[in-house]
């Protein structure tokens, strides 16, 4: 099993247990580690491997429509990304159009002129799910209608249109930590009541420390970042848009709270925006993007496509398409990788995964080539212990290796290798 960079591994249920009574004072008195792990409000079954899939936002924005998600969701079967696992199609902010005098959420007429539930239809109809947004304030981050104060009555909605997925937003809502652990309490509640099965995807960023109750409110993932620009890098976590690498590093120190049912969300994927679209930040180069999906898959991160998938290109389609990489996120153990040694701008990560094999990775942050070496003292494997190592984006073995392994790894780029024992038999 991988080590912690911090030292000794956390232990899974003594952190879940803290987290239980710690926020369990202020607002859960009952909930314990078993109910945790469970999730208090989650349904069972929903997202026992981190939801793959496209969102409008990143490339869409306020320009999201009915003809647009319907295009994607035609792509996402042609392209094969369905056969992968890429099944939510989620409209995001700037669907809405107000409320009638009733107070029943509508669609704006001009973008989704026949409704949601026709949409709905028709992506059910190729095998994929829809997901939809709103927020916990009586705005959008967009400015659109919320909904703070019409939960269930929009839960309701969301369920009679055929709704998958919510990913719910917190702009125009109080910074506490305990009126968003409420809110989200409500929706969630609200979203299990309707009955139907919809991932609840909670978006408040990471400031509120989402990891430790998001699955108490039968969240299936939370953000554990802003949102991820076009760019590698940005020197904080702090308002929007962030780089690569700083999504990666908000991430570290959680991954003992995520598990099926329940992920880490460091934001989604810019893999092939190549600094067009809704949001921007420069671009990034195939490298990078490279190391966005490797990473993402190391965290067990969602996997959800920003780009426009109907216009990507040969690298794009590779980058997403990685079934060895894919693997790796989907991994039915699920969980998430950690960073498990840095030597200046070179990092290790591993994750440990059902087979008992490991996937690594050699993670070059700096701006120059440079060796980077696993230990398998980092790996928690014994010296001598020889493992088969297989390069994951070339497709090809790298040979057996006994006590440490050292690649060459190019700027910005990653290696992402799946190691696994050699048995004595094949060894000699
Ligand atoms: C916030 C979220 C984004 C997106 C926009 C929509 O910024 O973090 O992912 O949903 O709102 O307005």
């Amino acid at each position: 099993m991988c080590k912690n960079f911090l030292g000794t591994r956390l232990s899974w249920n003594r952190l879940l247990g803290t987290a239980g009574v710690g926020v369990g004072l202020l607002v859960f008195p009952a909930v314990g580690a078993e109910t945790n792990a469970a999730g208090a409000n989650a349904v069972p079954g929903l997202a026992a491997t981190p939801p793959m899939g496209w969102n409008s936002w990143n490339t869409f924005g306020p320009d999201v429509s009915a003809t647009v998600v319907c295009g994607v969701a035609d792509k996402i079967v042609d392209l094969g990304l369905k056969n992968l696992g890429y099944q939510y199609v989620v409209i995001d902010d700037h669907w809405e159009g107000g409320r009638d005098a009733a107070g029943h959420l509508l669609a704006n007429p001009k973008k989704f002129p026949e409704g949601i539930k026709p949409l709905a239809d028709y992506i059910h109809a190729k095998g994929l799910k829809l997901g939809i947004y709103s927020d916990a304030g009586d705005q959008t981050c967009g400015g659109e209608v919320g909904s703070f104060g019409h939960e269930e009555e929009d839960a309701a909605a969301f369920a009679s249109w055929g709704v998958d997925y919510v990913k719910y937003d917190y702009c125009n809502a109080p910074d506490d930590f305990m009126t968003a652990i409420e809110r989200y309490t409500k929706m969630g509640k609200a979203l299990k009541a309707t009955g139907r099965p919809m991932v609840f995807s909670i978006c408040e960023w990471g400031p509120r420390s989402p990891w430790l109750w998001g699955r108490n409110v039968g969240g299936n993932l939370w953000r554990v970042s802003f949102d991820v620009g076009d760019m590698w890098d940005t020197p904080h976590n702090t308002h929007s848009c962030i780089g690569i690498l700083a999504a990666i590093d908000a991430s570290c120190n959680h991954e003992a709270l995520a598990g099926p049912g329940g992920w880490n969300d460091p934001d989604m994927l810019v893999v092939g925006m190549g600094n067009k679209g809704n949001i921007k930040g420069g671009g990034c180069t195939v490298a990078e993007y490279q190391t966005q999906m490797s990473m993402w898959c190391m965290l067990a991160a969602p996997l959800m496509i920003g780009c426009d998938i109907r216009n990507a290109d040969e690298e794009t389609r590779r980058i997403l398409t990685n079934a060895e990489a894919i693997a790796v996120d989907q991994d039915t153990l699920g969980r998430q990788g950690n960073r498990v040694a840095r030597t200046g701008s070179a990092d290790v990560w591993c994750r440990t995964l059902a087979d008992g094999n490991l996937a690594v990775a050699l993670l070059n942050r700096g701006d120059q080539p440079q060796k980077i070496s696993a230990d398998w003292k980092d790996l928690g494997l014994k010296a001598g212990a020889t493992q088969a190592v297989r390069d994951l984006w070339a497709h090809k073995g790298l040979g057996n290796h006994a006590d440490k392994l050292t690649l060459t790894v190019e700027p910005h780029a990653t290696m992402l290798l799946r190691l696994s024992p050699v048995s004595e038999q094949v060894k000699n």
